[in-house]
């Protein structure tokens, strides 16, 4: 049997067998120490064979477990996301770039929760109580029950819960936070890991909700919230561009509703206001109908989103020409590019080409391939599309458009906007139309053909 790997780097997390003085996997120096068992539930030094355990009840698969009962925040947009209001005795983290809005969100939110009576803890390890205090008073939130400390002592955190005994915690940030049985600093690998299961089992073992905030790291997953995604019921992420005044709370993992449902808000100077028709916003900015702009009719979580895909070709200087990509997968661009060149004899050869989703939105979905496409082929050729019309469809390899998830809740949500046309792969079965006129596509090359004419 392999050795149990012992030793830990507290920078990257890589295992190893023995210590050493500096880490093979990042080269930092001293930073290699002994894994040590957290608490009971830590990893055990002996086998399991001698000791008998207790017997588990066992169930069946029929059988209904009680569903527990969720408390709304009443704000939708948090609500939503959350999978329908807030869970007891569970864990969530909420990750994001420092600087985001994340202390502002969650703070608004527990004031939320404790107005509709829940008894809520406000743990800061940043700031001061006088600091939070002066954002609850920006924020107009000083009447409602919240109960605030400034702390970063994990073990004192735990044993102030378990006597005043709230619905929710949250521990602001998960990187302060630091448990005195694991040797490292604060923010480390180890110590972020050991005070995030300290706190995941508190959660269950005592019915409390416990909210942890995550920096997201500039080295990236390194002890930032990757490090704990796996332990906790529910991760959030609160993006957005610093530039602009929209944040997108997104949940990537959540064990009581469905994942990739996003909350969107707009930053003011008294804190988020929920945003309740974030296709609208998203196309605030939008002028007039010009090249390398498409309108793509997009699905997130359970929702319709329009947004605008923007693209510029330019002729490049370098002998390498540059592919930037804002807001959407920059491998996908490098293969519509690639289908584009091949199937339809449009070549990106010599050119710069920068992609962009207007209002700092990350769309993921395959099915934004076609307005992506339109896109570059509108800049390249500097052709507007036709005006009010909407995108949508999947490319294959082959140059085929694939018909996409929910075309009638795209197309609706297109035509509440005041959208009339719609640009969609063919379809088998047809669905309604929304109204809307269909100009539906078997494959790319019938696209740029009836779109952008004979070349
Ligand atoms: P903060 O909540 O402190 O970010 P994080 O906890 O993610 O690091 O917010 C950062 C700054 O932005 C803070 O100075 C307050 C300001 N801000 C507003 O003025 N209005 C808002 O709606 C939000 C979200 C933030
Ligand atoms: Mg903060």
């Amino acid at each position: 049997m392999a050795k149990e790997p012992a030793f830990t780097c507290a920078k990257c997390a890589a295992s190893f067998t023995k210590w050493s003085g500096r880490c093979e996997s990042c080269g930092a120096w001293n930073s290699i120490e002994e894994s040590q068992p957290l608490s009971a539930a830590g990893p055990a030094k002996k086998t399991l064979g001698g000791k008998r355990g207790t017997t588990i009840k066992l169930t069946d698969l029929a059988t209904q477990e009680a569903e527990p009962p969720r408390t709304m925040s009443g704000v939708d947009e948090l609500d939503r996301v959350l999978g329908g209001g807030l869970v007891p005795a569970s864990a969530l983290l909420v990750g994001g770039d420092p600087g985001i809005g994340k202390s502002t969100l969650l703070l608004q939110a527990a004031a939320r929760f404790a107005r509709n009576g829940l008894r809520v803890i406000y743990i800061s390890g940043e700031e001061s109580a006088a600091q939070v205090q002066m954002r609850a008073r920006r924020l107009g939130l000083t009447e409602s029950p919240v109960m605030l400390a400034s702390e970063t002592n994990l073990r004192d955190i735990l044993t102030t819960l378990e006597t005043e005994k709230p619905d929710l915690a949250i521990i602001d940030s998960i990187q302060t936070m630091w448990a005195d049985n694991v040797e490292s600093a604060p923010g480390s690998v180890s110590q972020v890991r050991a005070s995030a299961h300290e706190l995941t089992t508190f959660a269950k073992r005592k019915g409390i909700a416990v909210v942890m905030v995550g920096h997201v790291t500039k080295e990236g997953a390194i002890a930032g919230p990757r490090v704990v995604e796996h332990m906790v019921d529910t991760v959030l992420y609160f993006e957005g561009e610093r530039g602009h005044q929209f944040r997108i709370l997104r949940s990537v993992k959540n064990r009581f509703g469905p994942a990739d449902e996003i909350g969107v808000f707009e930053m003011t100077g008294k804190g988020l206001a929920e945003v309740k028709n974030p296709s609208a916003l998203f196309l605030s900015e939008r002028g007039k109908p010009a090249p390398g702009s498409v309108v793509f009719a997009g699905i997130e979580g359970s929702r319709p989103v329009l947004c605008e895909f923007q693209a510029l070709v330019a002729p490049s200087p370098h002998s390498q020409p540059r592919r930037t990509v804002v807001g959407w997968d920059g491998g996908r661009l490098a293969m519509i590019l690639a289908v584009l060149e091949a199937r339809c004899g449009v070549p990106f050869t010599g050119l710069d080409v920068y992609l962009n989703v207007a209002g700092g939105l990350r769309v993921s979905e395959p099915a934004a391939d076609l307005a992506v496409a339109a896109a570059l082929i509108s800049a390249r050729e500097d052709a507007a599309l036709p005006p009010d019309c909407v995108v949508f469809g999947e490319i294959s390899l082959s140059g085929a458009l694939r018909p996409v998830s929910q075309t009638e809740n795209r197309l609706k949500e297109a035509q509440k906007l005041g959208f009339t046309q719609a640009i969609t792969p063919s379809q088998k079965k047809r669905s309604g139309d929304a109204g809307l006129t269909l100009r539906s596509m078997e494959d790319l090359p019938a696209f740029v053909e009836q779109i952008f004419g004979e070349r």
